[in-house]
């Protein structure tokens, strides 16, 4: 693995919601998430509102995202979400910087940075145990597969 890429994590803007369409609409990106088909148009419209709604972070189904970005351009998106048993959290990156270490570093700034702003250090991730790269990055994180439901592991770090 190449050294590790200096990332910066801030808010998600709506101005960013060209980069995370892109994304959304890539059959490589949305393959293991939910059906694995790529978002349509108004799916990602509900999610962006959703994410820029700024929830109170108590509030079951609060979300938060985030815009990484190497040397200033966007790489990727950490997504986070309250659900009754813990702040999910997921991570996209766009398929031109995959394999560098991207998602790693950039799941390491999430890891320092949400629990504080929820305010609670139970973090949980759901994995399609076929997404090797995720998976790999979870467990080396220390989080630990807690079930697995419907085919995706459900992993958590508490
Ligand atoms: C999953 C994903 C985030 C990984 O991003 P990435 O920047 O390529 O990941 P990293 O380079 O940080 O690698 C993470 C780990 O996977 C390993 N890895 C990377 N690519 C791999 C591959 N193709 N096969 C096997 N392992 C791989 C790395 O070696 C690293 O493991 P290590 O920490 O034990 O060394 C990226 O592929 C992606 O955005 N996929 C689409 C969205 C998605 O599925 N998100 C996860 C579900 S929420």
């Amino acid at each position: 693995m190449p050294s590790t890429p200096p990332i910066n994590l801030r808010p998600f803007l709506e101005t960013d919601t060209e980069f995370f369409a892109v994304m959304a609409t890539d059959k490589r990106v949305t393959r293991f998430i939910g059906d694995g088909k790529s978002w349509d148009e108004q799916t990602i419209q509900e999610r962006v509102r959703a994410a820029l709604q700024q929830d109170p972070f108590d509030a079951v189904g609060s979300s938060r995202w985030f815009l990484a970005t190497e040397a200033n351009e966007p790489v990727g998106i950490i997504v986070s979400t309250r659900k009754e048993d813990g702040i999910e959290i997921g991570y996209w990156v766009s398929p031109i910087h995959w394999g560098r270490g991207v998602a790693g570093v950039m799941v390491d700034g999430a890891l320092a940075t949400i629990p504080q702003a929820y305010g609670t250090k139970k973090l949980i991730a759901r994995v399609d145990p076929a997404n090797t790269a995720s998976a790999k990055l979870l467990i080396r994180r220390g989080f630990i597969l807690e079930t697995n439901h419907e085919g995706l592991d459900h992993n958590a770090l508490v």
